[in-house]
């Protein structure tokens, strides 16, 4: 008998033909996540669930799904799984490190020139018809990326390919890290100097219990006025009522592809602030990313029902 996997998020025909070779789907084809109780109950039976951000896998949901081998997650991100509960359940936990990388790293930097050149502002004035007064010597006026001094909180391989990047615009480039790195082109610091003196402070690090709110009040009161927070990783880095509060003042700037609550709510008071470029949690949207993270996927979920080692895996039992 072929072996049963859940598939909570819509993927492409070509991935399902791929699987139903080997094992049995159960599909929630919808956009609104799989409620809880519904995922529960079919995992009772499944030995393998491909799954992305929107799909939560707590301790008290895995400990019903009792024949559960294998999770494959489309991120890299695995915040929305109880990574300890799987390991010690026996569950591999696959990821989709690497192949995201420079996607996530670019949409760093399109928020980081976003809010230095103000492109937003730019489009609203001429979208807007109020651009009738001909070239101004004044008009828009913003900071260059070339001489600005950028911390970057998090130096794995997506801070460091957003590190890459700031080379080449001739930023000054300072970084904090858990553990020292020695990168071409950075000066580590601690988190006090990254925060009290950078231009901008761009966040890589993973959302965990000891990064929850990292950027609290009181790291916000410690930025530079005027200075920029990018935030490309996870909304829960942040204090977002903190942020808001900054925001608000007009001291910060800030560039946001993650938030505490996804889909941001209508009432969020974000909506209401021009100091922000906000996006829809997309750093690793594009055509060949995706699919690449797919692909990944898939092979990991295939090694897992298999019993092999999962190309990659985030947790001792893959
Ligand atoms: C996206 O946020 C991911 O974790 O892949």
């Amino acid at each position: 008998m072929l072996p049963k996997v859940v598939v909570t998020l819509p993927i492409p025909d070509a991935a399902k033909q791929r699987l139903a070779e080997y094992c049995v789907l159960q599909c929630w084809d919808e956009a609104d996540p799989i409620p809880t109780p519904l995922l529960r109950s079919w995992l009772q039976d499944s030995v393998g669930v491909l799954c992305s951000l929107g799909t939560s896998l707590p301790a008290s949901v895995l400990a019903d799904a009792k024949q559960l081998r294998v999770i494959s997650t489309v991120s890299v991100g695995v915040d929305h799984i109880d990574v300890v509960a799987a390991s010690r359940a026996g569950i591999a936990v696959g990821h989709t490190p690497g192949v995201l990388t420079d996607s996530t790293a670019d949409l760093a930097l399109a928020l980081m020139l976003a809010l230095s050149r103000r492109v937003l502002e730019g489009h609203r004035y001429v979208s807007s018809g109020d651009w009738t007064d001909g070239w101004s010597p004044d008009l828009l006026l913003g900071s260059d990326l070339s001489r600005a001094r950028v911390g970057i909180v998090g130096l794995g391989p997506i801070g460091q390919a957003v590190a890459k990047r700031l080379r080449a615009f001739g930023s000054e480039i300072i970084a904090w890290n858990r553990t020292a790195r020695a990168i071409d082109g950075v000066t580590m610091v601690d988190l006090d100097t990254l925060f009290m003196t950078a231009d901008f402070v761009s966040l890589h690090v993973a959302s965990t219990a000891d990064t929850h709110h990292l950027v609290s009040r009181d790291r916000l009161a410690q930025m530079k006025h005027g200075a920029t927070l990018i935030n490309t990783a996870r909304g829960a880095l942040v204090d977002e009522q903190a942020l808001t509060d900054a925001l608000a003042s007009g001291r910060l700037y800030a560039g946001l592809d993650v938030y505490q609550t996804e889909p941001l709510p209508a009432d969020s008071p974000l909506l209401g602030l021009d100091n922000v470029v906000l996006l829809p949690h997309v750093g690793s949207a594009t055509a060949k990313t995706r699919n690449a993270m797919m692909a990944l996927a898939i092979d990991n979920l295939m090694a897992g029902l298999n019993q092999q080692p999962l190309p990659a895996c985030c947790n001792p039992a893959g």
